[in-house]
Formats: C-alpha cells, sequence, structure tokens
C-alpha cells in the first residue's frame, strides 16, 4: 500500500537514483519553492547548456567566425541526431536535426505519399496535435485532390485502437497510404503501442509516421525494432533543448525511397560543391533544406546527455511513479474539488504528464502560475496539464502541486482568475 503522506514521498525521495539530476539544472535562487510541472511544454536549462552558449556565442562564433564551420559545426545536425538516435532505438545516420516538427512532419508525410500511389487516405486520430492534423492535410493537398485525412474519432482519453483497426481492415485499408500518430496524445497523454500500431499499419500496406514530442526522452522507443518508417519529434520538451530548439527527423535506412520534397544544397552529397545538379546525402541528411540555426542546434546536446546519462528505463520507471501518485493524490483530495483525472488510468498508456478536467481549467491553472508558485498549463476547453520531467521533478514536488491546487481553489482562485486569457496558456 502506497504511503501517500508527506513523509511517503520524502522516502521515496530518499532512495532515488535520479534524485541529483536536478542539480544537474538551473534553479532561481530568488524562487525556491517554484514547483515547474510544464517540462512537457518546455523543458529546463542544463547548467552544462549555459557554458556552451557562452562558448558557442563568444568563441565559435566571435573569435572563430566562419572557420567554426569546419571546426564542427556542418556536423552538428547530424552527429546529435545520432545522439539522439541512441535514445529511440536507430542506427547512427537515421536520424537527423532540422526544422520545427511541423516542418519535417510535412517532408515526412509528402515523401511517405508518393511511394503509395493510387492510395489515396492518411489516417490519424482526433488526439493528435491540431499542426499535425493541418500539416497532414497540407501534405494530402499537396498529393492531389483525391488525397484527404481521416480523423479517427477517440473517447477524449484513450487513442481509437479498435477504429484503426478498422479503418486498416481488409476492405478499408486497401486505400490507405499512411499512418500518422502523435505517440502520446498532447492532451490526455493517451500513450499508442507504437511496435503493434506500426505493424497493423504495414500489414495494410500502408507507410507508418510518429510524432514522438511528448514521448521523446520519457518512453522507451524503439523505432528499429518496430520497423518504423519515419518519425518526428521536437527537442525542446524532455529533451531540455531550449525554446524553438529544432525538431529532429528519422528515416528508416531501409526506405531509400522516401525522398525529400523540400530539396535544398544541405541535404545534398555535394553542399559545397555549388552545383545545379548535386544528388541527395546519405541518410537522413538528405531531408536537410537549408543552413541549419546553428546556436539552437549545439545547445540540444547537454539535454540528451543528460537523458542518455539517466538511462530512458530508470527515466521511464519514475515517471511512471510519479504519475501514478499524482493520480492517486487526485482522488483522495482533488476529485471532491470538482477535478477528474483525464488521463488513462492504465500507467503503460500513459506518458509523462496528466491531465486534469475541470470547468474551469484555465482559471485554475492561472491560479497555480500566479498565486501557487506552481508551473501548469491548459488546454482547451477543460484540461490543467501536470508534465512530471522525471529527471528533476521529484516526489514532494507532487504531494505539494496538488496541495497548493486544493489551496488556491479553496480561497476563491478560480474566481480572481476568471476570464484571463494569456498569449499562451
Ligand atoms: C505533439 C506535438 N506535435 C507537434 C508540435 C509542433 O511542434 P513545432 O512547433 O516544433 O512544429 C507540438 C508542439 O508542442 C506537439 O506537442
Amino acid at each position: 500500500m502506497t504511503d501517500l503522506t508527506p513523509a511517503g514521498a520524502a522516502a521515496l525521495d530518499a532512495v532515488d537514483p535520479l534524485a541529483g539530476f536536478r542539480e544537474a539544472f538551473v534553479h532561481d535562487d530568488a524562487d525556491p519553492d517554484l514547483i515547474y510541472l510544464d517540462g512537457n511544454s518546455l523543458g529546463r536549462l542544463p547548467m552544462a547548456s549555459v557554458a556552451l552558449a557562452e562558448d558557442v556565442l563568444r568563441r565559435q562564433w566571435g573569435q572563430r567566425l566562419i572557420r567554426s564551420w569546419n571546426d564542427g559545426w556542418f556536423e552538428v545536425p547530424r552527429l546529435i541526431g545520432d545522439r539522439i538516435a541512441e535514445l529511440v532505438g536507430a542506427k547512427p545516420g537515421e536520424l537527423v536535426l532540422a526544422d520545427a516538427t511541423s516542418v519535417v512532419l510535412y517532408k515526412a508525410a509528402v515523401a511517405a505519399l508518393k511511394v503509395r500511389p493510387g492510395r489515396t487516405r492518411i489516417l490519424t486520430d482526433d488526439l493528435n496535435f491540431p499542426s499535425d492534423v493541418q500539416v497532414l492535410r497540407a501534405a494530402a493537398q499537396a498529393a492531389g485532390p483525391d488525397h484527404e485525412v481521416v480523423i479517427l474519432e477517440s473517447d477524449g482519453l484513450h487513442g481509437p485502437v479498435d477504429g484503426l483497426s478498422e479503418a486498416l481492415g481488409a476492405d478499408r485499408g486497401a486505400d490507405v497510404a499512411l499512418v500518422s500518430l502523435s505517440h502520446v496524445a498532447y492532451g490526455p497523454g493517451w500513450c499508442w503501442d507504437l511496435a503493434t500500431t506500426t505493424r497493423a499499419a504495414h500489414e495494410a500496406g500502408a507507410l507508418m509516421l510518429w510524432d514522438l514530442c511528448h514521448s521523446v526522452g520519457v518512453v522507451p522507443t524503439d523505432l528499429g525494432a518496430a520497423d518504423v518508417d519515419l518519425a518526428v519529434g521536437c527537442t525542446y520538451k524532455y529533451l531540455n533543448g531550449g525554446p524553438g530548439s529544432p525538431a529532429f527527423l528519422y528515416v528508416n535506412a531501409d526506405r531509400t525511397d522516401l525522398q525529400n520534397p523540400v530539396r535544398g544544397w544541405y541535404g545534398s552529397d555535394d553542399p559545397m560543391g555549388f552545383g545545379f545538379d548535386a544528388g541527395p546525402a546519405a541518410g537522413a541528411s538528405r531531408f536537410l533544406t537549408g543552413t541549419p540555426p546553428i546556436l539552437s542546434t549545439v545547445l540540444v546536446e547537454p539535454g540528451v546527455d543528460l537523458i542518455l546519462e539517466a538511462g530512458i528505463d530508470r527515466l521511464r520507471a519514475k515517471s511512471v511513479a510519479l504519475t501514478e501518485r499524482f493520480v492517486a493524490l487526485v482522488d483522495l483530495h482533488l476529485a471532491p474539488l470538482g477535478f477528474g483525472v483525464q488521463s488513462p488510468r492504465d500507467p503503460a498508456r500513459r506518458g509523462s504528464h496528466v491531465s486534469l478536467r475541470h470547468d474551469a481549467a484555465q482559471a485554475v491553472s492561472q491560479a497555480l502560475v500566479n498565486e501557487a508558485r506552481v508551473i501548469t498549463d491548459s488546454r482547451p476547453p477543460d484540461l490543467i496539464r501536470f508534465g512530471f520531467a522525471p529527471l528533476y521533478i521529484g516526489f514532494a514536488d507532487v504531494d505539494e502541486a496538488v496541495r497548493r491546487t486544493a489551496e488556491v481553489v479553496e480561497s476563491g482562485g478560480i474566481d480572481r482568475w476568471r476570464g484571463v486569457q494569456p498569449v499562451v496558456p
């Protein structure tokens, strides 16, 4: 029986093998009580990134100037891609840093549609990130007027597993070119079974494209074992790469038929030949287009190093323990105040954030951020997301976040923040 008292949390923190990683991040000494539960949106700043940023700016750019391209800048999108590859079961050369997630998703989707001529449907679900659906529709439009995106309906909590099997079934699957889903859904945190789903897509003759934004760095993922065709993800959430840090794109090495629809010199096999007729580069690098944003690309590495050092299995074990504790405490203390857990109860089917449903979700989140020193976020219409980044969140943080949530609501916080609409909720 789990001890849900503060003493129980302290006991878990005392034996947490990952507890020391908290000190690898910058914390605001002037705000020691802050509980940061939004690492699923923007990860914390690694200490090592501060020193690296100083070096990149002052020495690499300031002193070495353009010579830095020959000192290593040119290789950075590939080399850091290889580090992330270790994390997701990819081989060297199969993963590269580039663009924003939405952009690499577009490149990947258009490439996939091209190798499935005659098939006109892209399957996704209503838990997918809105930008992904917009991108998939744009890719369908680029492929031709007969192409369409089919959005499978979920119950708002669990992915439409049965709906997907039906849509891929013998009678209906023959015109599906591509299945594209978020591994972990940004709203409820539902986590698809990546291997089984990929197999189902392949059995129907479709390609599989995963969005790993909310799973990379917290959910063990083996793209190679599952024979995934394409995957994308961002580096600014659990990988702690920084605001607007570049996305990554994985392209299965066996899928040499997939070609970048936005060709450019950085994705060519001879970028410095300055010829019009250069061919595509090898591996995922062929999906690069223009000059990579070096400052933000370089700064992805320290966060990835920390994740690799901690180990994805230990991170997952702690993440599950944190979210399980949170769910239990919510049932105990917050359910009577109008909150409901809007994430799967089965931890195997959940990522590292838990969403709570509340009629005044945005006001609750604003009250937490502005009065209770608990940083969460809200998503329309009624979700408050609590993200538990296992590298720097402890068990006492979970207990304290629940205590402060109850306190701020009981003290009338909702009325004080109702109607307040921040730019980023
Ligand atoms: C699941 C998911 N996919 C895609 C995106 C969009 O990423 P980007 O802004 O890098 O295009 C996000 C952003 O939060 C996301 O959560």
